[in-house]
């Protein structure tokens, strides 16, 4: 039958000139689609004598078994050279680097902040926080600054409205009075009647009435607090040689104890550092110059006892140090005010890569 093969002719001709699934399903829809060439023929079977639909019934559906595995073939065929192509388009080049992303940069306060923590870690410090709207109890009765002690006029507070019951309140001045938080609380009680000891850092806020190119109303520092039954002065000097050099990454660093004032403190000090300048450069080290960098001491005992201590068993150290003022002396960054202008460009020349960060 003619019909028939013409018809077999082409649809195996239109399978194999498939050149995508686009084509290929066209074909299929040519030949067994509703409208199909096979269909058409299937059509014809009813009005068939039943001998002649036998024999050509058996022709079509071995017609179209044959068609059916061409497509199914060529689709096979198709498919995995659709994916071969694909897979050669989309092909990466694993060497090339990677295209660089805008990435953020440590403040130079967060880095040092880091730096504090990892130095006092190693020597067993914890690292403790208090809120930066305090009370004036925490942050002066309690350090032995009682309401008339002319010591409060050492620091330009930012006082607030009292709370409702009638507390006053300030914005802390100094980070000091998360020394009698941490001393007051009960755990910290308990370890230190246990024969324990207490020994945290405290980095954050502070606020003064200031601002000049080494002042702003808003800056950091970090305090230091060690109480138990033992540690002494010595035991001071020997941390702060060691968190200086440390910190400074100037071994033989020279430092200097003074003797000062603190209400907190009893004897208390300023420690200085050496240093020398070179042209108008500043240099870390030893030289014929010296920098303050902190104030330090024994615990008070009446600051001991106003925080549940008793001074006759218990003694410490405490340490107080503003922060912007060593990261701009250890990363020589000359105006403070540029710390808080939240400037990209100077946040992208003396900023940190994250990965940088820990020592
Ligand atoms: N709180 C003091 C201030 O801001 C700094 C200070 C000095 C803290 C001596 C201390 C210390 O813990 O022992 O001026």
């Amino acid at each position: 039958m003619s019909d028939l093969s013409t018809i077999r002719r082409e649809a195996l001709d239109a399978v194999s000139a498939a050149v995508d699934l686009g084509a290929l399903e066209a074909a299929r829809v040519a030949v067994l689609g509703k409208k199909g060439s096979v269909t058409g023929l299937m059509k014809t079977l009813g009005a068939m004598a039943p001998e002649q639909r036998k024999e050509f019934g058996a022709k079509v559906n071995e017609l179209k078994g044959e068609i059916e595995a061409a497509l199914e073939a060529r689709k096979g065929t198709l498919s995995s050279s659709a994916l071969a192509a694909r897979l050669a388009s989309e092909k990466i080049d694993v060497s090339l680097p990677a295209r660089p992303e805008g990435q953020g940069t440590l403040h130079p306060i967060g880095q040092v902040m880091d730096e504090l923590g990892a130095i006092f870690g190693e020597m067993g410090f914890t690292w403790a926080d208090g809120p930066d709207i305090e009370d004036d109890w925490h942050n002066f009765t309690a350090l032995n600054i009682p309401p008339d002690h002319p010591a409060r006029q050492m620091q330009d507070t930012f006082y607030l409205p009292p709370r409702a019951d009638g507390t006053p309140m300030v914005l802390r001045t100094h980070t000091s009075p998360v020394q009698a938080r941490t001393m007051l609380n009960k755990d910290v009680q308990k370890r230190l009647a246990d024969g324990g000891s207490l020994r945290v850092i405290v980095p954050g806020r502070t606020f003064r009435i200031d601002n000049d190119a080494t002042h702003t109303p808003m800056f950091h520092q970090v305090e230091g607090l060690v109480i138990d039954r033992t540690t002494h002065m010595g035991h001071l000097k020997g941390c702060l040689y060691d968190f200086c050099r440390a910190f400074f990454e100037v071994d033989e660093l020279p430092i200097r104890f003074r003797p000062s004032y603190f209400p907190f403190t009893e004897p208390s000090a300023e420690v200085d550092i050496g240093c020398s300048w070179k042209d108008g450069e500043l240099r870390i080290g030893a030289g014929d110059s010296w920098l303050e960098i902190l104030g330090c001491g024994m615990v008070h005992p009446r600051a001991n006892a106003n925080c549940g201590h008793d001074p006759a068993i218990y003694q410490g150290i405490a340490i107080g140090m503003g922060i912007d003022r060593i990261a701009m002396l250890k990363y020589g960054i000359p105006d403070l005010r540029a710390f808080f202008d939240a400037d990209l460009r100077w946040l992208r020349h003396y900023g940190f890569s994250a990965l940088e960060s820990v020592r």
